[in-house]
Protein backbone atom coordinates (compact mmCIF):
# COMPACT_ATOMS: atom_id res chain seq x y z
CA UNK A 1 0.00 0.00 0.00
CA UNK A 2 1.53 3.10 -0.95
CA UNK A 3 1.04 6.66 1.18
CA UNK A 4 -2.13 8.42 0.67
CA UNK A 5 -2.43 10.02 -2.79
CA UNK A 6 -2.08 14.12 -1.92
CA UNK A 7 -5.88 15.59 -3.93
CA UNK A 8 -6.67 19.06 -3.65
CA UNK A 9 -10.24 19.30 -3.76
CA UNK A 10 -12.20 22.24 -4.62
CA UNK A 11 -15.85 21.69 -4.84
CA UNK A 12 -18.37 23.28 -6.59
CA UNK A 13 -20.54 26.35 -5.47
CA UNK A 14 -23.30 25.10 -7.97
CA UNK A 15 -24.17 21.69 -7.80
CA UNK A 16 -26.59 20.35 -10.14
CA UNK A 17 -27.63 17.29 -8.42
CA UNK A 18 -30.69 18.76 -7.27
CA UNK A 19 -31.62 19.59 -10.74
CA UNK A 20 -30.69 16.35 -12.75
CA UNK A 21 -33.56 14.25 -13.95
CA UNK A 22 -32.42 10.94 -12.66
CA UNK A 23 -35.32 9.25 -14.05
CA UNK A 24 -34.18 9.88 -17.69
CA UNK A 25 -30.57 9.19 -18.08
CA UNK A 26 -28.80 8.44 -21.41
CA UNK A 27 -26.09 7.20 -21.14
CA UNK A 28 -22.63 9.34 -21.05
CA UNK A 29 -25.38 12.72 -21.27
CA UNK A 30 -24.87 13.20 -17.34
CA UNK A 31 -22.37 14.18 -15.46
CA UNK A 32 -21.69 14.61 -11.51
CA UNK A 33 -20.54 17.70 -10.27
CA UNK A 34 -16.52 17.10 -10.00
CA UNK A 35 -13.75 15.07 -12.03
CA UNK A 36 -10.41 14.73 -11.14
CA UNK A 37 -7.43 15.84 -13.22
CA UNK A 38 -3.64 15.02 -12.77
CA UNK A 39 -0.58 16.00 -14.83
CA UNK A 40 2.68 13.72 -15.94
CA UNK A 41 5.69 15.81 -16.59
CA UNK A 42 9.04 15.39 -15.60
CA UNK A 43 8.88 11.71 -14.86
CA UNK A 44 6.00 11.64 -12.22
CA UNK A 45 2.67 12.36 -12.04
CA UNK A 46 1.57 15.53 -10.02
CA UNK A 47 -0.88 18.10 -9.71
CA UNK A 48 -3.96 15.65 -8.33
CA UNK A 49 -6.85 17.84 -7.98
CA UNK A 50 -10.98 17.21 -7.72
CA UNK A 51 -12.80 20.55 -9.16
CA UNK A 52 -15.96 21.08 -10.69
CA UNK A 53 -16.65 19.63 -13.84
CA UNK A 54 -16.14 21.98 -16.83
CA UNK A 55 -13.87 22.27 -20.14
CA UNK A 56 -10.24 21.95 -20.03
CA UNK A 57 -7.84 24.31 -21.10
CA UNK A 58 -5.41 22.50 -24.23
CA UNK A 59 -3.42 22.94 -26.57
CA UNK A 60 -4.69 21.83 -30.18
CA UNK A 61 -0.89 20.49 -31.13
CA UNK A 62 -1.69 18.12 -28.46
CA UNK A 63 -1.04 14.58 -30.14
CA UNK A 64 -3.55 12.87 -28.55
CA UNK A 65 -5.61 14.98 -31.31
CA UNK A 66 -3.34 14.27 -34.15
CA UNK A 67 -2.39 10.67 -33.15
CA UNK A 68 -4.54 9.16 -31.06
CA UNK A 69 -2.59 8.35 -27.75
CA UNK A 70 -5.24 8.07 -25.78
CA UNK A 71 -7.41 5.48 -24.02
CA UNK A 72 -9.70 4.75 -21.52
CA UNK A 73 -11.39 2.88 -18.95
CA UNK A 74 -15.26 2.04 -18.03
CA UNK A 75 -16.14 1.26 -14.38
CA UNK A 76 -18.98 1.75 -12.12
CA UNK A 77 -19.94 2.49 -8.24
CA UNK A 78 -23.08 1.15 -6.63
CA UNK A 79 -24.91 2.32 -3.52
CA UNK A 80 -25.77 -0.63 -1.20
CA UNK A 81 -29.20 -0.45 1.03
CA UNK A 82 -27.11 0.49 3.74
CA UNK A 83 -25.73 3.85 2.00
CA UNK A 84 -22.66 2.35 1.43
CA UNK A 85 -21.09 3.06 -1.97
CA UNK A 86 -18.51 0.42 -3.58
CA UNK A 87 -16.33 0.86 -6.40
CA UNK A 88 -16.90 -2.90 -8.80
CA UNK A 89 -13.08 -4.26 -9.16
CA UNK A 90 -11.08 -1.21 -9.88
CA UNK A 91 -7.60 -2.87 -9.51
CA UNK A 92 -8.99 -5.16 -12.61
CA UNK A 93 -9.13 -1.79 -14.76
CA UNK A 94 -6.11 -0.13 -12.84
CA UNK A 95 -4.40 -3.47 -14.80
CA UNK A 96 -5.73 -2.77 -17.76
CA UNK A 97 -4.81 0.57 -18.05
CA UNK A 98 -1.67 -0.04 -17.48
CA UNK A 99 -1.40 -2.42 -20.31
CA UNK A 100 -3.01 0.13 -22.99
CA UNK A 101 -0.68 2.76 -21.63
CA UNK A 102 2.03 0.44 -22.59
CA UNK A 103 0.85 -0.62 -25.94
CA UNK A 104 0.31 3.05 -27.09
CA UNK A 105 3.55 3.97 -25.67
CA UNK A 106 2.27 5.98 -22.92
CA UNK A 107 3.42 6.50 -19.33
CA UNK A 108 2.30 4.06 -16.30
CA UNK A 109 0.01 5.12 -13.66
CA UNK A 110 0.93 3.22 -10.18
CA UNK A 111 -2.40 0.95 -9.76
CA UNK A 112 -2.37 2.66 -6.13
CA UNK A 113 -2.83 6.28 -7.95
CA UNK A 114 -5.74 5.15 -10.13
CA UNK A 115 -7.50 3.49 -7.27
CA UNK A 116 -7.40 6.45 -4.73
CA UNK A 117 -8.02 8.72 -7.68
CA UNK A 118 -11.47 7.14 -8.72
CA UNK A 119 -12.30 5.98 -4.81
CA UNK A 120 -11.19 10.25 -3.62
CA UNK A 121 -13.82 11.47 -6.46
CA UNK A 122 -16.61 9.15 -6.15
CA UNK A 123 -16.22 9.64 -2.19
CA UNK A 124 -16.95 13.67 -3.14
CA UNK A 125 -19.52 12.91 -5.78
CA UNK A 126 -21.39 10.19 -3.71
CA UNK A 127 -24.53 11.50 -3.63
CA UNK A 128 -24.64 11.36 -7.61
CA UNK A 129 -24.82 7.45 -6.99
CA UNK A 130 -28.22 6.39 -7.86
CA UNK A 131 -30.29 4.02 -5.70
CA UNK A 132 -32.28 2.41 -7.74
CA UNK A 133 -32.11 -0.60 -8.93
CA UNK A 134 -29.73 -1.54 -12.45
CA UNK A 135 -28.85 2.46 -11.59
CA UNK A 136 -24.96 2.80 -10.88
CA UNK A 137 -22.76 5.87 -11.03
CA UNK A 138 -20.25 5.12 -14.29
CA UNK A 139 -16.84 5.96 -13.94
CA UNK A 140 -14.92 6.89 -16.94
CA UNK A 141 -11.17 7.65 -16.11
CA UNK A 142 -9.02 8.73 -19.71
CA UNK A 143 -5.36 9.07 -20.33
CA UNK A 144 -3.78 11.34 -23.49
CA UNK A 145 -0.93 13.00 -24.92
CA UNK A 146 -0.56 16.29 -23.97
CA UNK A 147 2.89 17.47 -25.30
CA UNK A 148 1.97 19.77 -28.32
CA UNK A 149 4.08 19.24 -31.04
CA UNK A 150 3.80 17.45 -33.92
CA UNK A 151 6.39 14.86 -34.17
CA UNK A 152 5.13 11.31 -34.32
CA UNK A 153 6.71 10.45 -31.44
CA UNK A 154 5.77 8.88 -27.69
CA UNK A 155 4.92 12.55 -25.80
CA UNK A 156 6.83 12.92 -22.57
CA UNK A 157 3.75 14.79 -20.80
CA UNK A 158 0.23 13.34 -19.71
CA UNK A 159 -3.04 13.97 -18.64
CA UNK A 160 -5.16 11.66 -16.48
CA UNK A 161 -8.61 12.74 -16.09
CA UNK A 162 -11.77 11.04 -14.58
CA UNK A 163 -15.21 11.86 -15.33
CA UNK A 164 -18.70 9.97 -13.49
CA UNK A 165 -21.72 10.39 -14.13
CA UNK A 166 -24.88 8.05 -13.15
CA UNK A 167 -26.26 5.64 -15.75
CA UNK A 168 -29.04 3.34 -16.27
CA UNK A 169 -29.38 0.30 -18.17
CA UNK A 170 -27.57 0.63 -21.62
CA UNK A 171 -29.69 -1.76 -23.55
CA UNK A 172 -33.24 -2.10 -22.10
CA UNK A 173 -33.88 -5.40 -25.09
CA UNK A 174 -32.67 -7.94 -26.62
CA UNK A 175 -30.46 -7.11 -29.15
CA UNK A 176 -30.59 -7.78 -32.44
CA UNK A 177 -27.65 -8.77 -33.95
CA UNK A 178 -25.09 -9.20 -37.08
CA UNK A 179 -22.10 -10.89 -37.71
CA UNK A 180 -19.66 -8.15 -39.36
CA UNK A 181 -17.79 -10.10 -42.36
CA UNK A 182 -16.68 -6.71 -44.39
CA UNK A 183 -15.11 -4.45 -41.28
CA UNK A 184 -12.28 -5.65 -39.02
CA UNK A 185 -11.90 -4.12 -35.15
CA UNK A 186 -8.42 -5.49 -34.40
CA UNK A 187 -6.08 -7.76 -36.03
CA UNK A 188 -3.59 -9.77 -34.70
CA UNK A 189 -0.66 -7.70 -33.65
CA UNK A 190 -3.02 -4.58 -33.68
CA UNK A 191 -3.81 -2.91 -30.28
CA UNK A 192 -7.51 -4.35 -30.06
CA UNK A 193 -6.46 -5.48 -26.28
CA UNK A 194 -6.35 -2.11 -25.32
CA UNK A 195 -9.04 0.28 -24.53
CA UNK A 196 -7.18 2.78 -27.29
CA UNK A 197 -9.89 5.82 -28.12
CA UNK A 198 -9.35 4.91 -31.74
CA UNK A 199 -10.64 1.32 -31.70
CA UNK A 200 -13.68 2.81 -30.72
CA UNK A 201 -13.64 5.74 -33.38
CA UNK A 202 -13.05 3.09 -36.06
CA UNK A 203 -16.12 0.84 -35.15
CA UNK A 204 -18.48 3.80 -35.24
CA UNK A 205 -18.95 3.80 -39.31
CA UNK A 206 -19.69 -0.24 -39.10
CA UNK A 207 -22.26 0.70 -36.44
CA UNK A 208 -23.92 3.15 -38.31
CA UNK A 209 -23.94 1.13 -41.24
CA UNK A 210 -25.48 -2.17 -39.44
CA UNK A 211 -27.70 0.58 -37.77
CA UNK A 212 -29.13 1.53 -41.20
CA UNK A 213 -29.63 -2.05 -41.96
CA UNK A 214 -31.48 -2.53 -38.69
CA UNK A 215 -29.29 -3.67 -36.24
CA UNK A 216 -28.73 -2.78 -32.69
CA UNK A 217 -25.37 -4.19 -32.33
CA UNK A 218 -22.63 -6.22 -34.57
CA UNK A 219 -20.36 -9.12 -33.91
CA UNK A 220 -17.09 -8.23 -34.15
CA UNK A 221 -15.09 -11.40 -36.32
CA UNK A 222 -11.31 -12.39 -37.07
CA UNK A 223 -9.65 -9.93 -39.35
CA UNK A 224 -8.14 -12.44 -41.98
CA UNK A 225 -10.84 -14.96 -42.59
CA UNK A 226 -14.21 -13.40 -41.09
CA UNK A 227 -14.99 -16.62 -39.56
CA UNK A 228 -13.96 -16.61 -35.93
CA UNK A 229 -16.29 -14.54 -33.35
CA UNK A 230 -14.27 -11.77 -31.64
CA UNK A 231 -16.49 -9.30 -29.65
CA UNK A 232 -19.90 -7.57 -29.75
CA UNK A 233 -19.89 -4.15 -29.93
CA UNK A 234 -18.18 -2.84 -27.27
CA UNK A 235 -18.54 -5.61 -24.85
CA UNK A 236 -17.35 -9.61 -24.95
CA UNK A 237 -19.38 -12.23 -26.41
CA UNK A 238 -20.42 -15.01 -24.41
CA UNK A 239 -22.66 -18.20 -25.56
CA UNK A 240 -23.91 -21.20 -23.77
CA UNK A 241 -23.59 -23.59 -26.14
CA UNK A 242 -24.57 -27.75 -25.43
CA UNK A 243 -24.23 -26.56 -21.59
CA UNK A 244 -20.82 -25.13 -21.77
CA UNK A 245 -19.98 -21.60 -21.72
CA UNK A 246 -17.98 -20.12 -24.85
CA UNK A 247 -15.90 -16.94 -25.17
CA UNK A 248 -13.08 -16.24 -27.36
CA UNK A 249 -10.11 -16.57 -25.56
CA UNK A 250 -8.63 -12.62 -24.80
CA UNK A 251 -5.54 -12.14 -27.21
CA UNK A 252 -4.43 -9.27 -28.98
CA UNK A 253 -7.66 -9.02 -30.79
CA UNK A 254 -9.75 -9.35 -27.50
CA UNK A 255 -10.32 -7.10 -24.89
CA UNK A 256 -9.76 -8.68 -21.43
CA UNK A 257 -13.33 -7.70 -19.69
CA UNK A 258 -13.61 -7.57 -16.36
CA UNK A 259 -17.68 -8.44 -16.89
CA UNK A 260 -15.93 -11.25 -18.90
CA UNK A 261 -13.54 -12.25 -16.13
CA UNK A 262 -16.30 -11.73 -13.79
CA UNK A 263 -19.31 -14.27 -15.28
CA UNK A 264 -16.16 -17.09 -16.02
CA UNK A 265 -15.49 -16.99 -12.11
CA UNK A 266 -19.20 -17.23 -11.22
CA UNK A 267 -20.00 -20.03 -13.94
CA UNK A 268 -16.28 -21.67 -12.73
CA UNK A 269 -17.80 -21.50 -8.67
CA UNK A 270 -21.42 -23.24 -10.24
CA UNK A 271 -19.19 -26.22 -11.72
CA UNK A 272 -20.33 -25.08 -15.02
CA UNK A 273 -18.06 -26.04 -18.04
CA UNK A 274 -16.28 -22.95 -19.30
CA UNK A 275 -13.96 -22.92 -22.80
CA UNK A 276 -12.38 -20.15 -23.75
CA UNK A 277 -10.84 -20.49 -27.39
CA UNK A 278 -11.92 -19.28 -30.90
CA UNK A 279 -15.45 -20.06 -32.12
CA UNK A 280 -16.81 -19.90 -35.24
CA UNK A 281 -19.84 -18.39 -36.62
CA UNK A 282 -20.37 -21.48 -38.16
CA UNK A 283 -20.82 -23.06 -35.01
CA UNK A 284 -22.78 -20.22 -33.22
CA UNK A 285 -25.02 -20.86 -35.77
CA UNK A 286 -25.19 -24.32 -35.92
CA UNK A 287 -26.06 -24.36 -32.32
CA UNK A 288 -28.94 -21.87 -32.76
CA UNK A 289 -30.16 -23.91 -36.02
CA UNK A 290 -30.37 -27.53 -33.94
CA UNK A 291 -30.97 -26.00 -30.74
CA UNK A 292 -28.43 -26.48 -28.54
CA UNK A 293 -27.81 -22.36 -28.75
CA UNK A 294 -29.43 -21.70 -24.90
CA UNK A 295 -27.59 -18.41 -24.10
CA UNK A 296 -26.07 -15.73 -25.96
CA UNK A 297 -25.21 -12.09 -24.73
CA UNK A 298 -22.57 -9.29 -24.47
CA UNK A 299 -20.67 -8.67 -21.74
CA UNK A 300 -19.40 -5.40 -20.69
CA UNK A 301 -19.36 -2.38 -17.99
CA UNK A 302 -21.69 -0.38 -19.75
CA UNK A 303 -24.18 -3.04 -21.27
CA UNK A 304 -23.75 -5.28 -18.51
CA UNK A 305 -25.20 -8.68 -19.28
CA UNK A 306 -26.56 -7.57 -23.05
CA UNK A 307 -28.89 -10.89 -24.10
CA UNK A 308 -28.87 -11.47 -28.00
CA UNK A 309 -32.54 -11.41 -29.01
CA UNK A 310 -31.49 -12.56 -32.99
CA UNK A 311 -28.47 -13.37 -35.04
CA UNK A 312 -28.40 -12.67 -38.91
CA UNK A 313 -26.00 -14.61 -41.34
CA UNK A 314 -26.00 -14.81 -44.99
CA UNK A 315 -29.10 -13.55 -45.38
CA UNK A 316 -30.54 -15.81 -42.71
CA UNK A 317 -32.20 -14.71 -39.21
CA UNK A 318 -32.11 -16.96 -36.23
CA UNK A 319 -33.97 -15.97 -33.58
CA UNK A 320 -32.91 -17.02 -29.94
CA UNK A 321 -35.40 -17.91 -27.10
CA UNK A 322 -36.93 -15.67 -25.07
CA UNK A 323 -34.55 -13.73 -22.79
CA UNK A 324 -36.87 -14.37 -19.83
CA UNK A 325 -36.75 -18.28 -19.90
CA UNK A 326 -32.97 -18.22 -19.93
CA UNK A 327 -31.25 -19.30 -16.90
CA UNK A 328 -27.95 -19.09 -16.96
CA UNK A 329 -27.85 -15.11 -18.35
CA UNK A 330 -30.47 -14.61 -15.83
CA UNK A 331 -28.92 -16.08 -12.64
CA UNK A 332 -25.34 -14.24 -13.60
CA UNK A 333 -27.20 -10.87 -14.06
CA UNK A 334 -29.09 -11.41 -10.51
CA UNK A 335 -25.94 -12.97 -8.77
CA UNK A 336 -23.89 -9.91 -10.17
CA UNK A 337 -26.21 -6.96 -8.37
CA UNK A 338 -27.01 -9.19 -5.35
CA UNK A 339 -23.13 -8.74 -5.44
CA UNK A 340 -22.57 -5.24 -6.37
CA UNK A 341 -25.32 -3.74 -4.56
CA UNK A 342 -24.39 -5.92 -1.13
CA UNK A 343 -27.20 -8.29 -1.40
CA UNK A 344 -24.93 -10.83 -0.76
CA UNK A 345 -21.76 -11.67 0.61
CA UNK A 346 -19.22 -10.50 -1.51
CA UNK A 347 -16.96 -13.63 -1.16
CA UNK A 348 -14.87 -13.22 -4.45
CA UNK A 349 -13.63 -9.32 -2.56
CA UNK A 350 -14.99 -7.84 -5.69
CA UNK A 351 -16.03 -4.75 -4.24
CA UNK A 352 -14.14 -2.10 -3.04
C1 LIG B 1 -17.60 0.03 -21.03
O1 LIG B 1 -18.32 -0.97 -20.97
O2 LIG B 1 -17.26 0.67 -20.04
C2 LIG B 1 -17.09 0.43 -22.32
O3 LIG B 1 -15.95 0.72 -22.43
C3 LIG B 1 -18.04 0.56 -23.41
C4 LIG B 1 -18.23 1.99 -23.75
C5 LIG B 1 -17.45 2.35 -24.97
C6 LIG B 1 -19.65 2.35 -23.85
Amino acid sequence: MTDTLDIKITKTTESRLATTDFSNLVFGHTFADHMLVADYADGEWKNFEILPYGPLDLSPAISALHYGQAFFEGLKAYKHDDGRVTIFRPDKNAIRFNKSAERLSMTQLPEEMFTQSLAALVDVDRDWVPAKAGHSLYIRPIMFATDPYLGVVPSKTYKFVVLTGPVGPYFTKPVRIKFETHYTRAAEGGFGYAKAAGNYGGSMLPFKKAAEEGFDQLIWTDAKEHKYVEEMGAANVMFMLDGKLITPSTRDTILDGVTRDTVISLAKSWGMPVEERRISIAEVVEGARNGKLTDAFGAGTAATIAPIGAMHYEGEDFVLSDASTREFSKKVLSTLNDIRYGKTEDTFGWNY
